[in-house]
């Protein structure tokens, strides 16, 4: 939900075009608009008489864009996902305040705007969007009349209710404050160039560094030439930076000759499993033993992470251990049942999804142990928790979440071995998922899955059905759909389909099944045919032929494993219907990346 970039000391006097550049990176984060504010050189100076901060703002994809901002070493910029606000010029970030030497960028909502508003009117101020972030620049322009400006942007955003974090660039000082509580932000020093970096996430700036500190919630920042200083909001007082060198490469960022990276990390999810399973061996071993103990386990999270969750109950019913899940944003009338005795383990790719944060301090409140299954490095969701599951997938740029999802499944599955004390076992079979994924990814694979999107392009409807562990892949499989295609596609559950959904199959309507060789593959198959016999077009997705398929797409036998499988034929098939009905496989229209607002 919108992307915070900055940079200070640009080596190549062009700060604009470096801004621009890692915005583009962060594009996931909300593509309603952009902007960027900079402080022009000197030799520049006739812009804007050379006393106030230039902007360029615009509606839309950054896409190719291009700026004709002025030379300068010192600017920020912003992508937008609108909350308050329409889609305008206007609304665009960055936010100057009256005398135009002061800008922000926001990512957040400031739940108490409208009382600030309406006090600045009165004092005189001019605001110029319908945005709650544009209030900012004007508090502080207030403030700096009676403190130096560091003090006046930490007194404005201690005064600021809500999950928020801001950039504040300021002309005079040439200086960059920016301050975090509960959206993220993460500083990177390039020593070499002593040129610093701000973003809402990494890849923005991996380019030129790897040396990054993520900001914690109530610290602040403050960026000038001489470098980063941090602290602590509450206090006020000046902290030591925790500077990690983070392993990620900078092909990790980029799309590496894919057309997008939604296919890049389809694709890289033959690694990508394998890799899982060579981690967290300590972790799960330990979470495993909780869980024999007798932990009462629950397990949450939102979309894609939810339907993972589910398998996970699964995984862990099959080791004959009772679990419970929920999407997260509806765990709050339970959580009062959480204890010292109960486990929460929140899957979430970013660690910073507003609804699974809220869900996970309602249970930390009443003691209980939390766990994060988590891809994002130095999120929320990984500093609130007592264990941390760091799947290690790399960085998941586009929107729609794939590789993380089959990380954090793999690792759902490697627990419900270890509480099996079966760990060596899981992590054999999860590495020999990963080969076998080499079938789905053959030419003649890849064209039949073109073929059979285009046989649905025009559809209106897709239906998919599956049962126990394909059940949640079902989900998952019409949820990837749904989002990079637009088409309407709903999972079901097979046994409920003659509860009611059954009604909608008529002559033609593509219905997936979505089966493994498990003890339930007979009552599938009885599904298919009840779709059958409705007139459906049944495709099925399973490593076997049948009689009730009108076609199927072969995936590998991986017993309960198989799931990996089914699911990343739906993701393929929803980025090639994305493609052919001319959405944006990478940036779905109305999502973000990462839903860091309730
Ligand atoms: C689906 C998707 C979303 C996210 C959900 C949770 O492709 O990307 O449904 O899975 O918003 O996000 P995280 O995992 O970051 O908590």
């Amino acid at each position: 939900m919108c992307g915070i970039f900055a940079v200070v000391n640009d080596k190549t006097n062009n700060a604009a075009q470096t801004v621009l550049t890692g915005l583009k990176k962060l594009e996931y984060r909300g593509y309603d608009s952009w902007g960027i504010a900079i402080k022009s050189a000197p030799s520049t100076s006739e812009v804007d008489g050379g006393q106030k901060l230039v902007i360029e703002k615009h509606i839309g994809k950054i896409g190719d864009a291009k700026t004709n901002l002025p030379a300068g070493n010192t600017a920020i910029g912003h992508t937008r996902w609108a909350t308050h606000g329409g889609v305008s010029d206007a609304n665009a970030h960055p936010h100057l305040d009256c005398t135009g030497k002061l800008a922000v960028i926001h990512n957040g909502i400031v739940e108490n705007y409208l009382e600030f508003k309406e006090e600045l009117i009165k004092k005189g101020h001019q605001f110029s969007s319908e945005t709650d972030t544009e209030i900012i620049a004007h508090l502080v322009e207030e403030k700096i009349k009676s403190q130096p400006i560091t003090q006046a942007v930490f007194t404005t955003f201690n005064s600021l209710i809500g999950s928020n974090a801001i950039g504040v660039i300021d002309f005079d000082s040439e200086t960059i404050i920016a301050c975090r509580n509960g959206s993220p932000l993460v500083v990177g020093v390039d020593e070499k160039n002593q040129q610093y970096f701000l973003g809402s996430d990494v890849p923005a700036f991996l380019k030129y560094t790897n040396k990054v500190h993520f900001l914690d919630d109530s610290e602040a920042v403050v960026i000038t030439k001489k470098g980063i200083r941090l602290f602590d909001l509450k206090t006020g007082k000046e902290k030591k930076l925790s500077i990690q060198n983070l392993d990620w490469k900078l092909e990790d960022a980029e799309k590496g000759g894919y057309p997008h990276f939604l296919l890049k990390e389809i694709m890289e999810q033959k690694e990508t499993i394998g890799k899982t399973a060579s981690i967290n061996e300590k972790e799960i071993k330990e979470l495993a033993k909780l869980i024999k103990e007798g932990y009462k386990t629950i397990l949450i999270g939102c979309g894609t992470a939810s339907y993972c969750a589910l398998a996970g109950k699964y995984f862990l019913a099959n080791e004959g251990i009772i679990s419970q899940n929920y999407g997260a944003y509806e765990y709050l009338p339970f959580s009062k049942f959480a204890d010292k005795k109960t486990l929460v383990i929140a899957i979430s790719q970013s660690g910073e999804t507003a609804d699974t944060l809220i869900a996970v301090r309602a249970a930390k409140k009443n003691r209980a142990k939390i766990v994060a299954v988590v891809n994002a490095r130095g999120s929320t969701l990984e500093r609130m928790a007592d264990i941390v599951l760091a799947v290690s997938a790399g960085p998941e740029i586009a929107v729609v979440s794939t590789k993380a999802f089959t990380a954090q499944l793999a690792t759902l599955y490697l627990l419900s071995k270890a509480v099996e004390n079966k760990y060596d076992e899981g992590k054999k079979l999860i590495k020999n998922l990963s080969e076998s994924l080499d079938q789905i990814f053959t030419v003649q694979s890849i064209n039949r899955l073109i073929d059979l999107a285009k046989s649905l392009i025009d559809k209106e409807h897709i239906f998919v059905i599956g049962k126990h562990l394909n059940f949640p892949a079902a989900m998952e499989f019409a949820l990837k759909i749904k989002e990079t295609s637009y088409l309407h596609a709903e999972a079901f559950a097979a046994g409920e389909l003659k509860h009611g959904v059954i009604t909608l199959i008529q002559k033609e309507t593509p219905c997936f099944v979505l089966a493994s060789k498990d003890d339930v593959k007979g009552e599938i198959l009885s599904s298919a045919a009840e779709l059958k016999a409705r007139g459906g077009r049944i495709i099925g997705v399973a490593p076997f032929e049948s009689a009730e398929f009108d076609e199927v797409i072969k995936t590998p036998d991986l017993g309960n494993l198989t799931i990996f499988a089914n699911v990343i034929v739906g993701q393929l098939l929803g980025y090639y219907l994305g493609i052919g009905r001319g959405a944006d496989p990478d940036k779905p229209r109305n999502l973000a990346k990462s839903v860091t607002v309730k």
